[in-house]
Order: C-alpha cells, then structure tokens, then sequence
C-alpha cells in the first residue's frame, strides 16, 4: 500500500540526534509534539516509562501515513533513559486501522497503484519504521489493547513485546478482506505466535477474535476486565522495571534470537549475553 506523494505528516520528524522527545528541532521546525498532534498520536515520557496513545478517538484512532511516520519519529527520538514504552489507544478503540479515507483520498493522501514497484516498496519500507523499532532490545514495549484492533491496529499490538487486553478486546486481521495484504509488520508475528494454519485461517476469513481466544492463542499474553487495564499495565511496567537493565536488554536480544537461530547458535548466543553480563556485574 502506498502512494510517493508524501504530504505533510511527521516524516522529517526525527530533530537531530539527541533532541529529546519533544526537542526543538531544526531552526523553524515545528516541535515534535506538535506534530504527532496532527498525525493523531501522543507521547509522554516519565522517566524510564514512555507513553504513546493513539488520539484520535472520534475516529476510533484510525491510521493514517501520517500516524506511522509519526510512529518511526518516536522511535527515532526516544530518550535514553527510556525502559519501557506503552502504546495505547484514547477513546472505546485501540485502533480501527487504516483510516479508510485514504481508500477514496479524502484524507489527504491516497494510494498509489503500484506501477513504479520500487518507489513503492521504499514508502512502504518507511511505514513499516513505524512498528519494527518497537522490537529493539533496549526498550520492552507493552501494548494496553481494548475494544476494536483491526488491521494496522492489530498489527501494532503485534509489533509489541508484550499485549494487554481487556476483556472487551476485538483483533482482526482485515486487509485480506479489503484486497491488500497485512505489510505493516504483523505476518511474521502472527504465524510465530498462533502458526500457520491459525494466521492463515485468521487472515483469510479476516474474522474476529474476542479475548477469551486471544488469550488461548497467545495473542494477549494477559487479559484483565476492561476497568482493570490501566491497573494491570502500570503493575506490569513496575515489574518490567524492577529487573536489572542490563539483564533485561541482554535476554529481550537473545529471546528475539531464539527463533531464527539453530540450538547450537543459539547456546552462542547465551554464553556470548552471560559473559557481557558477568563483566558487568563483576568486572574490575
Ligand atoms: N477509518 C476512518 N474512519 C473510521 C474508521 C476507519 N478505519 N473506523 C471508524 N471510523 C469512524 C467512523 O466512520 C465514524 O465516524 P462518524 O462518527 O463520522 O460516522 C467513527 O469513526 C465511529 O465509528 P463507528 O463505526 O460509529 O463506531 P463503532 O464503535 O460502531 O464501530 C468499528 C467501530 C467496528 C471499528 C467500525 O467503525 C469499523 O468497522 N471501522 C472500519 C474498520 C476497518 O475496516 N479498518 C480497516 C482495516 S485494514 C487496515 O488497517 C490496513
């Protein structure tokens, strides 16, 4: 899905290296914050916690270019210090996806028909920005999911470490339904966490998983009443806290690893982390 005809979302977002998360930016850049306004999208940082909710909830915090643009900015100018980054949805929805305005242009941007297949993979390279860098080791990313998580939607709460969901949760893989094809990151998650068979016969059916499934299938690693999630987020994030952060960021690469390694790689891998973590804790 694309289109090159970029408008005017956070693309140029990022501020130079070590602008903070609303850092001023260049000399008549608008800051940060101001634009993830615009793109539908707030960031707090308190301390080691950053929090990204998605706000645009009279639109059930669809998504547009802007909004994934706005997503890599964010992740191209957390600070350091930052643990653990939560993202959330403002209003009855995590996210109804794809602001389907885009479909008839009436958003701004519309798509581009594919013809020039290079240009096209590069803009949709940039979107995904959006969701991969919340895979990066040095942060845990925590996605608090209730209500509608379609499409774009589903795929972020997928791009995430860790998803809370309230009991009221809906996922639904709906690009197929729609003729595209889920390209925001979501394809290898999902077939690690439910495999094939299961992504397949969710993906091509684009039906809806309700909590009680999510939790059986491991899409939601905890489920909680929808008043409970807030507690039950913020009580994971202490916990997530609470371990030392070297350890943390060490063992988020090996079990990212884990996967794509063989076992004796893998045994590597874990001798290599230890070793790091030994010279941390006991070096001279
Ligand atoms: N894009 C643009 N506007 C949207 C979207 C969307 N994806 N989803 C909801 N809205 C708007 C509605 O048009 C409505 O606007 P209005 O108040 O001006 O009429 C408002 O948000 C509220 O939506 P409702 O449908 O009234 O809310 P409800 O709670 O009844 O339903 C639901 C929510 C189920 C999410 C429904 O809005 C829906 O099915 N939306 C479309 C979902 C979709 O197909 N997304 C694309 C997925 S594919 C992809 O992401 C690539």
């Amino acid at each position: 899905m694309a289109d090159a005809r970029v408008g005017n979302g956070p693309e140029a977002a990022t501020g130079p290296a070590g602008s903070g998360p609303t850092g001023s930016g260049t000399a008549g850049e608008r800051p940060l914050e101001e634009r993830l306004a615009e793109a539908g999208l707030r960031l707090e940082v308190d301390g080691a916690v950053a929090t990204v909710t998605l706000n645009r909830p009279e639109r059930r915090n669809a998504m547009t270019f802007a909004t994934w643009r706005g997503l890599a900015a964010i992740g191209r100018s957390l600070p350091d210090g930052v643990r653990v980054v939560v993202l959330r949805g403002a209003g009855p929805s995590f996210s109804a996806g794809i602001d389907l305005s885009m479909f008839s242009g009436d958003g701004g941007e519309g798509f581009a028909d594919g013809s020039d297949a290079e240009a096209t993979d590069r803009f949709i390279a940039e979107l995904q920005e959006g969701y991969t860098w919340l895979r990066r080791p040095d942060i845990v990313t925590v996605a608090a999911v209730h209500g509608h998580a379609i499409g774009g939607g589903f795929q972020l709460a997928l791009a995430c470490d860790i998803r809370v969901a309230a009991d009221d949760v809906k996922f639904c893989m709906k690009e197929p339904a729609l003729g595209l094809v889920p390209d925001l990151t979501g394809t290898k998650p999902l077939v690690e966490i439910v495999g094939i068979g299961r992504a397949l016969e969710l993906c091509l059916t684009a039906r809806t998983v309700l909590a009680e499934e999510a939790a059986r299938l491991g899409i939601a690693e905890i489920v909680v009443p929808r008043d409970g999630l807030d507690a039950a987020v913020d009580g994971l994030v202490a916990s997530l806290l609470a371990v030392n952060p070297g350890a943390a960021v060490a063992t988020k690469r090996l079990l990212w690893e884990a996967a794509e390694n063989t076992l004796e790689q893998q045994c590597a891998a874990e001798r290599r982390e230890q070793i790091g973590r030994l010279r941390d804790l006991f070096g001279k």
